[in-house]
C-alpha cells in the first residue's frame, strides 16, 4: 500500500482498500496454502480484513493466533470474524508484534503480512531493506518449530535477488518460491504495478 508521510497507522481508522486491495487475494491464498496445508499451530502477524485468516481456517489448524495492533481493525474485522469461529482454537494478541511476540511460543506456520506504520518504519523496513519482511526474519526463525515454515510476499516479480537469498539462508535451512500471476486493476492505488509477484516459503 502507499505510505503517506507523517501518517501513523498504528491506531488510525483506514478504509478497506487502504488495509488491503482486492488484487492481493490470490497472493493470500497461495501464502495460506504454503504455511497451513498440514494444519498445526499457526501464527499470523496482522489481521487486516481477515481474508487470509479465513483462508488459514479452511486448513483446520490445531490453533490460530494473530497479533494485531490496530483497535479499529480489531473491532471492525476481528471481533465479528471471531463470532463465526467460536468453536475453534483462536487467540488474539493485541499490540505491536515487536512488543508481544517474545511472550509467544513456537509454531508450525507463520504468516506475515503487515505494512509500515509510520515514517521511521518506512525508512527502515522499506528503504533500507532487501525486502520488507527482512526485519522479521530473525523473529520468524525464533518462533518456528524445527521444520516449520514462514511465508510472506516479496517486492520482486519473478525470482529472488542473491542478497535476498543470502539473508534468508542466514535464518532458515531452506526456502522455495512461487510466482503468482496477478490481474492488476487499472485504478490500483497500491505501490505494486507488475503482473506477477513472488511469495516465499522459508523452512526452519
Ligand atoms: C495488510 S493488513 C493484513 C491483511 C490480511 N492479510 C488480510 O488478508 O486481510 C496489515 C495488518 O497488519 C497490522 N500491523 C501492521 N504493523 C503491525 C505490527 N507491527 N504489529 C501488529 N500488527 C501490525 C495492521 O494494523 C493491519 O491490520
Amino acid at each position: 500500500m502507499v505510505y503517506h508521510f507523517g501518517e501513523d497507522r498504528e491506531h488510525k481508522a483506514l478504509a478497506d482498500h487502504e488495509i488491503m486491495e482486492e488484487w492481493l487475494v490470490p497472493v493470500m491464498q497461495a501464502m495460506a496454502e504454503e504455511v497451513a496445508k498440514d494444519g498445526g499451530d499457526i501464527l499470523e502477524i496482522g489481521f487486516g480484513l481477515g481474508v487470509s485468516a479465513e483462508m488459514l481456517m479452511d486448513f483446520v489448524p490445531k490453533s490460530y493466533t494473530v497479533i494485531e495492533c490496530n483497535e479499529v481493525v480489531i473491532e471492525t474485522y476481528y471481533n465479528p470474524w471471531k463470532e463465526i469461529h467460536t468453536d475453534k482454537n483462536i487467540r488474539l494478541v493485541k499490540g505491536l508484534w515487536q512488543d508481544t511476540i517474545g511472550a509467544l511460543g513456537q509454531y508450525d506456520g507463520i504468516f506475515f503480512h503487515t505494512y509500515p506504520l509510520n515514517e521511521d518504519e518506512y525508512l527502515q523496513y522499506v528503504n533500507a531493506s532487501i525486502t520488507f519482511a527482512e526485519h522479521f526474519f530473525s523473529h520468524a526463525s525464533a518462533h518456528l518449530k524445527p521444520g516449520g515454515s514462514f511465508t510472506y510476499f516479496s517486492n520482486e516479480i519473478g525470482s529472488l535477488s542473491r542478497e535476498h537469498q543470502r539473508a534468508l539462508l542466514r535464518h532458515f535451512s531452506s526456502f522455495s518460491i512461487r510466482v503468482i500471476s496477478l490481474k492488476m486493476p487499472a485504478d490500483v492505488t497500491d505501490t505494486w504495478w507488475a503482473n506477477s509477484i513472488v511469495i516465499v516459503k522459508a523452512v526452519k
